[in-house]
């Protein structure tokens, strides 16, 4: 076990995990945010996708201890002052989910996506989300729940 810190949603935390312990174990069992999820454990499917100095990796690998003074951002840290990210008003609007499993990474990666290219694609939206998969079949609305935010202006609340 060793202490480490590091920039969660915008909060400094210091936790002590095990030496191995992943990023994914982190979030979930230290710090109590359950929306990045576990799916193979593989870096197969993106369930467990959270932005490191917002960039999406995937935190079931991701050793925690590599992360000291790093900046994560989880789905948790997306709303402001109660108000979702437009990007997820769109998801909500596009009723983009079915069960919902896959959705806290897909728009973690679209968040980064369209902070570095509001206007992108459709080609470029679906290379940024190659790295997940939704079991549900969902991927159209997906697809058009991110055409739908950038074609609104994407930009993060305040
Ligand atoms: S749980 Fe990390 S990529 Fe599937
Ligand atoms: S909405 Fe169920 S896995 Fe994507």
């Amino acid at each position: 076990m060793a202490a480490i810190t590091l920039n969660v949603n915008g909060r400094e935390r210091t936790v002590d995990v095990a030496d191995d312990a992943t990023l994914l174990d982190t979030l979930r069992n230290q710090l109590d945010l359950k929306g990045a999820r576990f799916g193979c454990g593989l870096e197969q499917c993106g369930a467990c996708t959270v932005l490191v100095d917002g960039a999406p990796v995937y935190s079931c690998t991701r050793p925690v201890h590599d992360l000291a003074g790093r900046s994560v951002t989880t789905i948790e840290g997306l709303s402001r002052d109660g108000r979702l990210d437009p990007l997820q008003e769109a998801f909500v609007a596009e009723q983009a989910g079915q069960c919902g499993y896959c959705l806290s990474g897909i728009i973690l990666s679209a968040r980064a996506l369209l902070d570095a290219t509001p206007h992108p694609t459709r080609a470029e939206i679906v290379a940024a989300l190659d790295r997940h998969l939704c079991r549900c079949g969902s991927h159209n609305r997906i697809l058009r729940a991110v055409e739908r935010a950038a074609a609104q202006g994407s930009a993060r609340h305040g």
